[in-house]
């Protein structure tokens, strides 16, 4: 075959907004789905391999803090582009094959040191195919910045990573159901194998409770140090709750929380960092 592997790169990049416009549009939905393209292209030679640009590739500066290199490659890069294979295809929850638009992988740097996990994709996020891109999603890429991180130094994943289907109504978001987190937690834990982050961030209730398998309540483990299978853990508010409480006392928690994660990764903490969502005197 003697295709241009950027062209026919370029034609996937060009169906896919398209294809989402029209699922979004349209009725019926159209069945190609951004899994469909993976699959396809998939089926490639090696050589047309080149990772498909997300938004966060298409804000490239400043470079990440942690280089995606792959003379430091210890074989993960491989290995996760097989997982990925694996999740993308997922057929584990049939309901939520029949909804979902296409598997949210997740985003970020193979070699991240942090890794902040959410609960499910929503609309946009289904319809995109990359985590936390809503509203809730601008806020998280604040607080990253905040941390002085772009979203390719870090990773970010669900715990689901189907959007939860809404059979009785067309919009809105569903929690993810016990025995869908524990279906799929599994591919995460491989992630987490693989990416090894040193810490974990946990946004919201039900992600801590999607990782530790047992009901939690905010009011006991925010702030403080859990451990996932020896990485430790930091549960905090989702962003979409501080979306609804936009108190300076709710965001400086978050923010404390973050304190400490950068702490725990030995990462310098300004004096300007240490005074954000403080009480004016
Ligand atoms: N909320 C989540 O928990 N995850 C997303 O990807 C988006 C919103």
């Amino acid at each position: 075959m003697s295709a241009n592997p950027d062209a026919f790169q370029e034609a996937l990049e060009a169906t896919l907004p398209i294809l989402q416009s029209m699922t979004k549009n349209l009725r019926p939905k159209p069945k190609a789905t951004r899994t469909s393209l993976e699959n396809l292209k998939a089926s490639l030679p090696s050589s047309f391999e080149k990772p498909i640009e997300t938004a966060g590739d298409r804000h490239k500066t400043p470079q990440p803090v942690i280089p995606i290199t792959s003379d430091k490659d210890d074989g993960r890069l491989g290995k996760l582009e097989i997982l990925k294979k694996s999740i993308l295809t997922c057929t584990r929850c049939p309901h939520l094959v029949a909804s979902r638009t296409q598997v949210v992988y997740g985003v970020g740097n193979p070699y991240a040191e942090l890794l902040f996990v959410g609960e499910a994709p929503g609309e946009e996020e289904d319809l995109r195919g990359e985590p936390f891109i809503g509203k809730a999603g601008q806020l998280l890429t604040k607080i990253i910045g905040a941390m002085e991180y772009t979203r390719d130094d870090i990773f970010i994943a669900n715990i689901l990573k189907c959007r939860p289907d809404m059979p009785d109504r067309e919009s809105g978001n569903r929690k993810p159901k016990p025995a869908e987190m524990a279906t799929c937690l599994p591919w995460l834990t491989q992630q987490i194998e693989l990416i090894k982050p040193k810490v974990i961030v946990a946004l919201g209730l039900t992600a801590v409770e999607g990782l530790l398998g047992e009901p939690c309540t905010m009011r006991d483990i925010r702030g403080k140090w859990l451990d996932y299978h020896g990485v430790p853990l930091m549960p905090t508010y989702h962003p979409a709750y501080l979306l609804r409480n936009q108190t300076l006392a709710e965001k400086r928690k978050v923010w404390e929380d973050m304190l400490l994660v950068l702490e725990k990764l030995g990462r310098p903490i300004s004096a300007k960092q240490q005074g954000y969502f403080l009480e004016k005197a």
